[in-house]
């Protein structure tokens, strides 16, 4: 897909790879739009990049979904790409029996059930335009999951495979529908648990968003990035043969 000209909704833009993602497609010429929960750190995204428009929404709530597919019909211009990029990272311990089923349903209801809905709801919108895409954002450890974090690892895993799917129903509209598999990208993501310096190793998410934009701009639908590639080689060789409907 051609990257400038385009106008993105990117859930989860005010901070990590979503917002480094929305400041590389403003300063490749396009219009976004971001939405989070936290008003502070969408107005704090906004003063960096004042070309930004924000909108505080929870995408685990059904009526705020729907707010938000009814003001992206109403503005100017029409937002024609879908980024599935709100996420949570949340430790759950199968020995401690139910105890931490809470987090993991908040876990399910944000990374895996809130990116179903939001597309379904959104695609007819988009099938209307002459070009459209769906962007969801994945992760290595849906490839490789680590045991601590198994809910995530596994939502993560769900996502990779609903997007193939979609990706073969939607082969014939206007709509293009890409997976982006980061690695271990400096983030405020798992923040409470995840181990010190791990950020300084990490992935700058700028250097994601640059390496995203630009898979983007050659079409690689499933663009695995840094060292997730390794876990991602040669997997769902056979799924031509398993879709020839
Ligand atoms: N960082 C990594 O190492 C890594 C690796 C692979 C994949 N990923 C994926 O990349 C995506 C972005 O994560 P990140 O690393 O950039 O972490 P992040 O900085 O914590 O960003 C996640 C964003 O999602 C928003 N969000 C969470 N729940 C939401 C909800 N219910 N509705 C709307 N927005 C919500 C958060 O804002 P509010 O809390 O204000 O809503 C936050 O801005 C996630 O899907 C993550 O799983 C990250």
């Amino acid at each position: 897909m051609n990257t400038s000209g385009n106008s993105f909704l990117i859930t989860g833009g005010a901070t990590g790879i979503g917002m480094a993602l929305a400041a590389e497609l403003v300063r490749r010429g396009n219009d976004v739009l971001i939405c989070g929960r936290r008003a502070d750190r969408l107005a704090e995204a906004k003063q960096q990049i004042p070309e930004l428009e924000t909108v505080a929404a929870d995408v685990s709530s059904p009526a705020a979904r729907r707010e938000l597919l009814e003001l992206v019909r109403r503005r100017s211009p029409r937002v024609n790409v879908l980024v599935n990029n709100a996420g949570i990272q949340q430790l759950v311990d199968f020995t401690a029996g139910e105890r931490d089923l809470t987090k993991a349903d908040e876990e399910m209801a944000i990374n895996l059930v809130a990116p179903i809905h939001l597309s379904a709801l959104f695609i007819p919108y988009l099938a209307e335009l002459p070009q459209a895409a769906i962007v969801n954002i994945s992760s290595g450890l849906g490839f490789a999951p680590l045991a601590h974090m198994p809910v995530y690892c596994a939502t993560k895993a769900a996502l990779h495979s609903l997007t193939l799917s979609m990706r073969h129903q939607m082969r014939n509209t206007s709509i293009r529908v890409f997976e982006v598999i980061p690695p271990t990208v400096a983030s405020e993501l798992g923040a409470s648990h995840r181990p010190a310096g791990v950020n300084a190793a990490a992935m700058p998410a700028e250097t994601a968003a640059t390496l995203i934009a630009d898979a983007l701009s050659r079409d690689d639908y499933e663009f695995a990035l840094g060292e997730a590639a390794n876990l991602v080689a040669r997997r769902e060789a056979m799924f031509p043969f398993m879709n020839r409907r």
